[in-house]
């Protein structure tokens, strides 16, 4: 997708073109290239629609049926932000009542759109100039929004309170970049900016080190369906008093809803603000398996309080309790056994079962499951699920069973 193919689509032609295409399909659309070019629309105008139709198809994972009046590059995909999470980030903005927001490094346009659904008044910048047409084209239903194709580390930001940063995270040769200071823009230049705007947010990586956190900003660690997708920063007016820490969990599609089994009044966020200091003991009846969130953000002693319950380890992020809580911030398994960690007494406990389907779970060993799966030759008909892990300090497995 080049700036000459997006032009293209942006001809009455090329939109009607697009318009009416069907669904993606894959399989089809070889045949139906072929069909548009017999029709007599130019071959580039095809080919770029017909990528813009693919684009958007992958474009509903991350924003559901909006994709489809939006345009995307590949990059610009990979690297938007999913409009539930986009929308959390708007909220910040609009709680703390800041009026005009630069989403400084907009990409395709996904936080700027959510913004503007949230009232604000965007500055959007892009230094690419195909990305920064694309977003101009999704930001087609705000005109007070502004793109600008500048580098956003000389944008002027005159009468501007607040911005959002997400910066790229990639180096021009494909490489990942997770170091926050190494990403364009760079966490020094936030910090900066922090220093001279009412509010500020910026999106790093999940992986973000906790000391490279700067002092009295709030990192949010954020989940989707069980994959933790980014850590934002947030700086002024959009930090909570008292939060330095925080774990949201958000279920597939990013709205909290009534999952099935899952409390709604459960809570989907926790925060180190009065976190206790977690007991270690005994492995009761329930294992508790937290988020990815609430680990990278180091709070599974929440976790911990909810269900009343210890960790198995100081050092292993299991927590274990005699009661069963439905929580969207833990996945709970019923503990059936619990026995020191040794291949022969394992896989005699194994035939035993007749288990022939196993389910390897593991944290705090080097055990490699596929090579542990080949050594204990499972034979029957029985499933199982087993965890590897330290229990007090000593290699151990575990029985379990999921709870739903
Ligand atoms: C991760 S993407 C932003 C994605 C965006 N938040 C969204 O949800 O669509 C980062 C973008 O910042 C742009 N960028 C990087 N450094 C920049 C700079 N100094 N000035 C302007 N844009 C920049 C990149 O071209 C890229 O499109």
């Amino acid at each position: 997708m080049d700036l000459s193919g997006i032009s293209a689509l942006l001809t009455s032609e090329g939109w009607a073109l697009l318009e009416s295409l069907p669904p993606y399909d894959e399989a089809e659309a070889m045949v139906l290239g072929e069909r548009l070019r017999a029709a007599g629309h130019p071959a580039d105008l095809v080919s770029a629609a017909l990528t813009q139709s693919r684009l958007r198809a992958a474009g509903r994972a991350k924003f559901g049926p909006f994709a489809d009046g939006m345009l995307f590059t590949p990059t610009g995909l990979e690297q938007a932000t999913r409009f539930a999470v986009a929308a959390r980030h708007a909220q910040r903005f609009a709680s703390a009542g800041v009026e005009r927001v630069a989403d400084l490094g907009c990409g395709i346009g996904a936080d700027s759109m959510a913004l503007a659904t949230f009232d604000r008044e965007v500055l959007a910048v892009e230094r690419d100039e195909l990305t920064a047409a694309v977003a101009t084209m999704n930001l087609r239903h705000w005109p007070e929004a502004v793109v600008r194709c500048e580098d956003a580390t000389a944008t002027d930001l005159t009468g501007i309170g607040a911005a959002f940063v997400d910066p790229a995270r990639r180096t021009a040769s494909g490489k990942r970049v997770l170091d926050p200071r190494q990403g364009s823009p760079t966490l020094d230049f936030v910090v900066g900016l922090a220093g001279r705007l009412a509010a500020v947010g910026m999106k790093t990586a999940p992986g973000i080190a906790h000391h490279l956190v700067p002092p009295g900003a709030e990192a949010q660690w954020v989940s989707v369906g069980g994959d933790v997708v980014e850590c934002a920063l947030w700086f002024g007016l959009t930090a909570r008093e008292g939060v330095r820490r925080a774990a949201l969990v958000l279920p597939p599609d990013g709205v909290p809803d009534d999952a099935e089994g899952v409390d709604t009044a459960d809570p989907v966020e926790v925060t180190d603000a009065g976190m206790p200091d977690p007991e270690t003991g005994a492995v009761g009846a329930v294992l508790y398996e937290p988020d990815g969130a609430v680990i990278r953000a180091g709070l599974v002693g929440q976790v911990a309080a909810l269900v009343e319950g210890r960790l198995v380890d100081p050092t292993i992020a299991y927590v274990t309790s005699d009661r069963v809580v439905r929580t969207a911030l833990a996945t709970a398994y019923a503990v059936e056994d619990v026995m020191p960690f040794q291949l022969k007494s394992l896989r005699t406990a194994l035939r035993d079962r007749g288990v022939g389907r196993l389910t390897i779970k593991k944290r705090g060993t080097a055990v490699e499951p596929e090579q542990l799966r080949r050594q204990l030759r499972l034979e029957g008909d029985a499933e199982a699920t087993i965890v590897l892990t330290r229990v007090a300090g000593r290699q151990s497995v575990l029985f379990v069973r999921p709870l739903r």
